[in-house]
Parts: C-alpha cells; structure tokens; sequence
C-alpha cells in the first residue's frame, strides 16, 4: 500500500534498529528507507541481515547489516559504533528485537522468563544506554528538536493478562516503563523524544507464526472491531509518524497500533 507520508520526512537521518531484518522490523527499516532514512539493522543471523540489507539497497536505500545480540553489552556498544563509523552518525534508535514462545507458568522455567527479560527489556534498556551518547546532540533549550529518537516496540498483552504470555508480558511492560522514565529524564536533559509502538497481532510475522497457529488467527474476526489482522506496513506508518517532525511533540506514550482489540470482548 502506497504510504500517506512525503518520501522526504526522514531525509539525512540515520536510523538503527534491532531486529530490523525480519518481520515488523524489516518493514520498519523498509519505510524509514523509503521515505529518506539511511538504515543500519542489528541482529543475530548473519544470513538474515544480508538478505535484508540486500533487499533494501535493491530500492536503493542505504543499508547496512551489523551482527550482534542485544542481551550483551559489548554487542551493543561494538555494533553502535560501527554503525556511526559507516553511516557518520545515529538520529533514530528503534528497539524492535525480541524473543518469545507460549508457554504456561507451570512449564517455563525461570531461566526461561529471564531469557526474554533479557531480550525484551534488558535488551531495550542496554541500547538505549549505549546509544544515548550518539543521540544527544544539543542542549535542551536551545532551539528545536536537538536531541535525537527512541522508538520501542512493545505489545498490549500486559494491558490486561494473556495466556501463555507471563514471560512476555511482565518484558513489556518494562518496556513501557522504560520509554516513560526515559522520555521524562533525556527528554528534559537531552531533548530526545522516546516513544513505543503497541502492535495488535500482524499478519505474517514471526510472532504471529509463533503465537497463533492459522485456526487461531481466523478467530480475531470474532473479537477485533476493525474484524482483521494489522498489517506490518500498520506499524511502519505509526513509527513514521513518530519518527517524523509530525510527532515532535509526542514524548512518553505508547501508541497502541492494533483496530481496538485490546479493548474487545466476545459478543457472547
Ligand atoms: C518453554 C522454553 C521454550 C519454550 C525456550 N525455552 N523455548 N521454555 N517453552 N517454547 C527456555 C529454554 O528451555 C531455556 O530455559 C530458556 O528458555 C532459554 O532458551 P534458549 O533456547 O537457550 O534461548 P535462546 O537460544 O537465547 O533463544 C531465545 C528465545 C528464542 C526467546 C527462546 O525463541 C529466540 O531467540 N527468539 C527470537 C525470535 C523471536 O522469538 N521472535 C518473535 C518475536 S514476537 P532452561 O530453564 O531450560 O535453561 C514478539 C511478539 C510479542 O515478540 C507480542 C505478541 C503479541
């Protein structure tokens, strides 16, 4: 679908995402491209970062891979510099790499819950950490938008409570609270605006593959008032939005991205 967005609102900035070369972070990174952006992605599988960046230089995009695992800091740290190296510099930070699997409380070990704290939101927090050097570029009250971006990817199952979801839940609700107090402390020091993005369930993703086999999926139509799956391209225009001077007074929020169907109940 043709994007609502003038192809230059990201025009000379650098956006890094973690988890960018698959699902909703590929179409994140695809979007950002597309309208300006040069795009470095983060991720563990060498194979799966070349095929994405391969794909978005294709379109012409500057675009560049870089291999490294969120849960460690050195990786975090490495990566970012490389990433400033080969692209002079970072405005966007966009937190996108995740891990998850159902499981009931009963089968998941506490091992199990850290590894996806770990990813989730330790993961979310150690970039963030390590790129503020990079995103602070002015002082705050000396004209506008001086500071660069943070986008985090969260979710809306701690909204209320999901089955099989304990592990992921309790992570992203750290990552709410995370882009809060940040938007509240390197908004007020630094001028960067640090944002979250709540996707509903999204068609052809690896969550979805993951979390809801297809009977599963057919269901929604029951409960969701828009009746369908999101898009990835759904969640891609919200982070523009974010990203752009469109949200440059947006600081602190999660935008829940999903047709209302957190909110929903069965008819019946
Ligand atoms: C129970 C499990 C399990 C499962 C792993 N574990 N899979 N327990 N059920 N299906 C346990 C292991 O037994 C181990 O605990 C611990 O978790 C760590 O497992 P590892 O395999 O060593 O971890 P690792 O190789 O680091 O893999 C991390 C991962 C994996 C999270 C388990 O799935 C992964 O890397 N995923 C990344 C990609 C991904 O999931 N993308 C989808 C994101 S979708 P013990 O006790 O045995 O040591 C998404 C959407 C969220 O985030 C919102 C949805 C609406």
């Amino acid at each position: 679908m043709e994007s609502p967005f003038k192809a230059d609102i990201l025009k000379g900035k650098v956006a890094f995402i973690t988890g960018g070369g698959s699902g909703i972070g590929f179409e994140i990174s695809t979007q950002f491209g597309r309208h300006g952006a040069a795009v470095a992605i983060m991720g563990r599988r060498r194979h799966v970062l070349d095929a994405a960046a391969a794909a978005l230089r294709s379109e012409g995009i500057r675009a560049f891979g870089f291999e490294g695992d969120v849960r460690k800091k050195e990786d975090a740290a490495r990566v970012l510099e490389e990433a400033v190296k080969h692209f002079g510099k970072i405005d966007i930070l966009v937190n996108g790499a995740a891990g998850n699997f159902l499981a009931s409380p009963e089968d998941l070990s506490p091992n199990a819950f850290r590894t996806v704290i770990d990813i989730d939101s330790v993961g979310t927090y150690t970039m963030c950490h390590e790129a503020l050097k990079y995103l602070k570029k002015g002082e705050q009250g000396k004209g506008p938008a001086t500071g660069g971006l943070i986008l985090n990817i969260s979710a809306t199952l701690h909204y209320t409570a999901a089955w099989y979801q304990i592990h992921v839940s309790a992570a992203k609700a750290a990552v709410d609270s995370v882009t809060r107090s940040l938007a509240l402390e390197w908004g007020t020091d630094y001028d960067i605006r640090v944002n979250g993005i709540a996707p509903g369930p999204i068609e052809d993703t690896p969550g979805m593959r993951k979390l809801a086999p297809e009977e599963m999926q057919n269901k929604y139509s029951e409960f969701g008032p828009l009746y369908k799956l999101g898009e990835k391209w759904d969640i891609a225009m919200a982070a523009l939005y974010l990203a752009s001077d469109a949200g440059k007074y947006v600081n602190g929020t999660t935008l829940i991205v999903d047709g209302g169907l957190w909110l929903s109940r069965p008819r019946h």
